[in-house]
């Protein structure tokens, strides 16, 4: 058994903003399902503290009044510490953006102070009586926990996790001075980039092990395209990187059971499909009409998802006969334009800014077409979740997308393992070539009843990659005792 302590921003359903709530409130449950003592570190942010029940089991005094609370990730048995700290996560809203929409100042503050206490806890210095074997990282508001931990004498395995290399936590120089970070550190090989400091160099750099969420993303991290800037020293650190697909919770998105949607249904039921799709529309206010084909979207509204292809599309796009649903927030001018084309055409497009789980289960239960074409998307989970509700993906060929959806070719529809439309181009030609090979495929029901079911029967469970990052863990402590040993034979030579 192994004791592996997991530092996250975000886990459902404590906190979400993206994927990584996903990823941490389901992997960690799978860990602990095969038999491994894993916790979670979170900050205590008023609304995560509000929607779990916690009990204070330390109080620590440093830059103002440090409390860990204790308590469990609701719906499971896995413990969770919130890091309460009234001053820097007692305030409402989104974890890491203020009412303006731009970072809240005091980031750097906020994630150190999450990086520090980790590395206490790691060394079992907080009383908690737990020293965990591996120290594993998500993301940038994590990266500085390796780099503290790397000095430290008989220190757990790290694992960095890489859910977007675009965030990285970049900071002006003067941020590196008053956070009292070591001097050692501001060196381009440690946490040094471009005379900035970057949180995210901390988790490259020195974690035992860097995974990130897809095989494909992994690989195209390490080019220009991809690498954000960090491709050079991720192709240096290429034997410790590995992409581990992303699982999905299969409870929480399961169609035979989810209490989201009026009908359930699954693989031997398609045919009560369509009464979700009704449901879909009349919740839209759009007509309620089974014969048209419906196109949906549920995400954030920024570049990275394409929304702007997406866009610059729907002049084209409302010729044809079609409905379109977005839910998402982002960019306020893509916000603007959205809502500007939903004013044009109330019984044909939909759009519902903010955040709304229930409309996003209903989405992926109803629609015929889901969208998302990124121009990159390191896993993406939307897309494992509509092959799922038997709703047909459309994605472009990146990251985890080109790992998890068959494109409906003739060889892969002759085999039974088409479950999309797959494009190669962030362009919008290419975007509406493959909505056309997606509206056509709709429209014949003996091939996208295959598709459907060749999606709906594919395993996205975490089974298979919770196993692998227990075998990653092995190797990582197994790392780490190298790196002792050497460190031991330069001492006695
Ligand atoms: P990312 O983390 O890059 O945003 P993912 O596909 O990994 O993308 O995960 C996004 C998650 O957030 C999914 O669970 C998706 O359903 C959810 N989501 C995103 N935007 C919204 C929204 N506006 N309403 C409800 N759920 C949303
Ligand atoms: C990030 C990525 C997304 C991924 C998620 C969870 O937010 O953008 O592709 O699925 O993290 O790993």
């Amino acid at each position: 058994m192994k004791k592996i302590l997991f530092v996250t921003s975000e886990a459902y359903p404590l906190i979400k903003t993206g994927g990584l709530a996903d990823v941490s409130g389901s992997l960690p449950i799978a860990l602990k399902g095969l038999g491994h003592d894993v916790r979670i570190l979170l900050p205590g942010y008023a609304s995560a503290m509000a929607a779990g029940h916690f009990e204070q089991v330390r109080l620590l005094h440093g830059d103002g009044e440090i409390a860990i609370l204790e308590g469990v990730l609701p719906g499971s048995t896995v413990p969770v510490w919130l890091l309460a700290h009234p001053q820097y996560f007692g305030r409402s809203g989104n974890p890491y953006l203020g009412p303006d929409g731009k970072p809240w100042p005091d980031n750097p503050e906020r994630f150190s102070l999450l990086c520090h206490v980790a590395v206490e806890m790691a060394m079992n210095r907080l009383g908690l009586r737990w020293k965990p074997d591996i120290v594993h990282c998500n993301d940038w508001q994590t990266g500085l926990a390796p780099a503290l931990l790397s000095d430290e004498p008989g220190r757990p395995a790290t694992v960095f996790t890489i859910h977007n290399l675009a965030y990285q936590g970049v900071f002006p120089h003067e941020t590196f001075v008053k956070l009292r970070l070591p001097n050692r550190f501001w060196s381009s090989q440690a946490l040094e980039f471009y005379n900035q400091l970057s949180f995210i160099k901390g988790g490259l750099v020195f974690a035992d092990r860097i995974t990130t969420v897809s095989p494909h993303y992994a690989e195209e991290i390490q080019g220009e395209e991809f690498g954000a800037g960090l491709e050079g020293l991720l192709k240096h650190r290429r034997e410790r990187l590995s992409g581990i697909l992303n699982g999905i919770d299969a409870d929480a998105w399961n169609p035979a059971i989810d209490p989201f949607i009026g009908t359930n249904f699954d693989i031997d039921s398609l045919e009560k499909r369509p009464a979700n799709k009704a449901a879909l529309q009349r919740a839209f206010k759009l007509a309620e009409d089974d014969g048209i084909v419906l196109m949906a979207w549920v995400g954030r509204l920024v570049q990275q998802k394409g929304i702007d292809l997406m866009i610059e599309l729907l002049p084209k796009l409302i010729r044809m006969p079609i409905q379109l649903v977005i839910v998402g927030s982002g960019e306020a001018r893509y916000e603007q334009i959205l809502l500007h084309w939903a004013r044009l055409y109330p019984d044909r497009i939909a759009v519902k800014l903010g955040y709304d789980e229930p409309s996003a289960h209903l989405i992926e239960a109803g629609t015929d077409l889901f969208l998302m074409p990124s121009r990159f998307e390191p896993c993406g989970l939307n897309q494992m979740y509509s092959q799922r509700y038997g709703a047909v993906p459309v994605v472009r060929h990146v990251g985890g997308l080109a790992d998890t959806v068959d494109d409906a070719n003739a060889t892969n529809l002759t085999m039974g393992r088409a479950t999309g439309v797959v494009f190669r181009d962030a362009a919008a030609d290419d975007l509406f070539h493959a909505l056309n090979r997606g509206f056509v495929l709709c429209q014949n029901k003996v091939l996208r009843e295959k598709v459907q079911k060749a999606g709906m029967s594919k395993d996205f469970s975490w089974r298979q990659s919770a196993q692998r990052y227990l075998d990653l863990y092995d190797r990582a402590m197994a790392d780490r005792l190298t790196a002792d040993s050497l460190l031991r034979l330069d001492v006695e030579t």
